[in-house]
């Protein structure tokens, strides 16, 4: 095995410098826990961005990759497999339940990350938009503060800019409106909107939600002016907010539902789930991927679904998710380093009074692993597998870092 100082510096000398890392590399993994290369263990609040909810080296998952991979991995799109109906037909058959039927007759597309869930549902809107209103109806309007991934497309839609500095010239035909401003929506969205683009819950803005008026009243403008109503579920849906898609939580069925992060279990796979009126705006070579919705990453999506209901995992998502929130709180109360906890199941983030950073870093040193985001912001995205006492041990830990912190400054 290599040793980390081999592995940092092949990386210094031959990747693209675009990512700040942490000063750990891991070898392996088990449920809640990952190990270094010197099998130190690490508590893990992160689950590589929201994806492993199932945890690491989950028996059966390790199982169906390991059959499948031995079948067949890959075949293209040109010729039929035997997963991806299926998985499409379990996802369209959750949204429909999900909407109380609404979205009972729509239509998946598969892909291989968020971004490209998203590229793909823009794509879609604008089609359908076309075909309602001619070229012109064309317009995003998206939130300000908001992620939606780092191509071109999703980016534009990206309210961010730290993220957009640098690549102009974007999409023009974007309206950003900030989060629960209903009046500013109101004022953005016209004949010419094509779709209405948001996270119900921002992830890497900071965990902000959506107040559930906005967005019935996102739901009413679409409506009024034949637009899509598309929810970025990339991050807070499959589960994490306790229901299996975040919109759910809030009352609001959207027209089309970006998926990705936890559906393949750490296999690259996005999605896109559109309701037929919007679907139908599409004919064959309009779009399309090589690697996208392959034999492995379907058949491991749909041991992903059947494990979370076959395990009650939502039932723990919502009970953990509960205690995570009071113990969160707890702490923002008594800590003047500590504002507002925001968020919900296992999507929850603790606003600081000073960076987020250090405090995540002194983590690390002490096995716990917590992400920061927005710069004051920790955030939790951990493993649908997390228990109460794995919420106490680290918030134990987040309590002595507030203290120390609190010490340094004083
Ligand atoms: C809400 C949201 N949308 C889109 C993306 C982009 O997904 P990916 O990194 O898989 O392309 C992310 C990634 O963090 C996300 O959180």
């Amino acid at each position: 095995m290599k040793t980390f100082e081999q592995i940092t510096d092949l990386e210094r000398r031959y990747l693209l410098g675009t990512y700040n890392r942490y000063p750990v590399a891991f070898a392996r993994g088990k449920g809640v826990f990952l190990y270094d290369l010197d099998d130190r263990r690490y508590l893990d609040f992160v689950s590589g961005l929201g994806v492993n909810a199932l945890g690491h080296a989950h028996p059966r998952i390790v199982k169906t990759i390991r059959e499948q991979a031995a079948k067949l991995i890959h075949i293209s799109n040109l010729y039929y497999n035997e997963y991806q109906g299926e998985l499409a037909e379990k996802l369209c058959g959750l949204a429909g339940a999900a909407s109380g039927g609404v979205l009972a007759n729509s239509r998946a597309f598969f892909q291989n990350s968020g971004t490209e869930a998203i590229e793909g549902s823009i794509k879609l809107a604008r089609l359908a938009g076309h075909r309602a209103g001619g070229d012109a109806k064309s317009r995003l309007v998206a939130l300000q503060g908001s992620y939606h991934g780092r191509t071109f497309g999703a980016l534009s839609l990206t309210g961010q800019d730290k993220h957009r500095k640098g690549f102009g010239p974007l999409l023009e035909e974007v309206t950003f409106v900030p989060q629960n401003d209903i009046e500013g929506l109101r004022a953005a969205v016209n004949d010419n909107t094509c779709a209405i683009v948001l996270e119900p819950i921002f992830g890497e803005g900071g965990i902000y939600e959506c107040s559930v008026e906005f967005l019935r009243e996102c739901r009413a403008l679409a409506d009024q002016f034949k637009a899509a109503l598309i929810f970025d579920e990339i991050q807070c849906g499959l589960g994490r907010t306790g229901t299996m898609f975040a919109f759910q939580s809030f009352g609001v069925v959207p027209d089309i539902i970006a998926i990705a992060k936890p559906i393949a279990a750490g296999l690259p796979l996005g999605a896109f789930i559109a309701k037929e009126e919007f679907a139908n705006a599409i004919s064959p070579g309009q779009h399309g991927t090589t690697f996208g919705g392959g034999p492995l990453a379907c058949r491991v999506a749909l041991e992903f679904l059947a494990i979370v209901e076959e395990e009650k995992l939502l039932e723990n998502v919502n009970r953990v998710g509960a205690y995570l929130q009071q113990e969160l709180k707890a702490i923002a109360e008594k800590s003047p380093l500590a504002k507002e906890v925001r968020g919900r199941g296992f999507i929850q983030g603790i606003n600081l009074e000073i960076p987020a950073r250090p405090i995540v870093d002194a983590a690390l040193g002490e096995g716990v692993l917590f992400n920061s985001t927005h710069d004051t912001v920790v955030r939790f995205l951990p493993p649908f597998l997390l228990e109460e006492k794995h919420v106490d041990k680290g918030m134990r830990l987040l309590k002595k870092l507030l203290r120390n912190a609190r010490k340094k400054a004083a």
